[in-house]
């Protein structure tokens, strides 16, 4: 029986998943699979705005004002999209959620993990994902590829710009919800060519797939 799914992505700046969460809608679709694709923040006009606030160079938010700002995002993602596709019987593929609250906010930020956690459930109502990919790639490889990008396209300076040390914690906030969560939170290796780390993701999915 058709059943919706909800699919994240996560990794440091530069890790590759809006590659790898295009690769998979198409594999997806071509199974016969409707699919919904997303990103956070934003994904709603209202997301969107908020987005342009979180990144907005000339601003310094208060890290609880970050992390609130990217609630709202969520909440309104989540009642305005997420929930009417799975209500559908459709999977929805969401470029980070809120294991990204996690990493960035509570990791790199400093803010109290069991505090963020249970914000984010308030947030999406208690959703979380059906599964939680996480592409790793070495920080500096990363960020190598994420600042070349930068250069050339409209960027996320507010994140990228933070020092490496700021980056290898939303690292390790990551490698924490991999332990901590091993059914649900997977680590996929994300080095290689995009077709190569697009078979690592199907493993991970193998007994959710149609
Ligand atoms: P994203 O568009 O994924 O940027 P990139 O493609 O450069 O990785 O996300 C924008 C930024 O928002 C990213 O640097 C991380 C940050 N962010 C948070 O700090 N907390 C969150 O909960 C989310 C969803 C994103």
């Amino acid at each position: 029986m058709a059943k919706g799914l909800l699919i994240s992505f996560e990794g440091v700046e530069g890790c590759g998943k809006s590659t790898q969460l295009a690769l998979l809608a198409e594999a997806l679709r071509q199974r016969g699979v409707e699919v919904v694709t997303t990103r956070e923040p934003g994904g709603t006009p209202l997301g969107e705005q908020l987005r342009a606030l979180l990144l907005d160079p000339s601003q310094t938010p208060n890290p609880w004002a970050e992390l609130f700002l990217v609630l709202a995002a969520r909440a309104q993602l989540v009642a305005q999209v997420i929930q009417p596709a799975l209500a559908q019987d459709r999977w929805v593929l969401v470029d980070r959620f809120a294991d990204s609250s996690l990493a960035y906010q509570a990791g790199g930020r400093g803010l109290p993990w069991e505090e963020v956690r249970k914000l984010n459930l308030l947030a999406t109502g208690g959703l979380l994902p059906h599964r939680t990919l996480i592409l790793a790639l070495p920080v500096p490889q990363a960020l190598k590829r994420a600042r070349l990008r930068l250069s050339t396209a409209a960027g996320n300076r507010r994140f990228e710009d933070e020092e490496d040390a700021f980056h290898r914690r939303v690292e390790a906030a990551y490698r924490r919800l991999a332990q901590e969560e091993p059914q649900r939170v997977r680590w996929v290796a994300a080095d290689g060519p995009p077709s190569e780390v697009h078979l690592r993701v199907l493993d991970q999915l193998e007994d959710l797939l149609p």
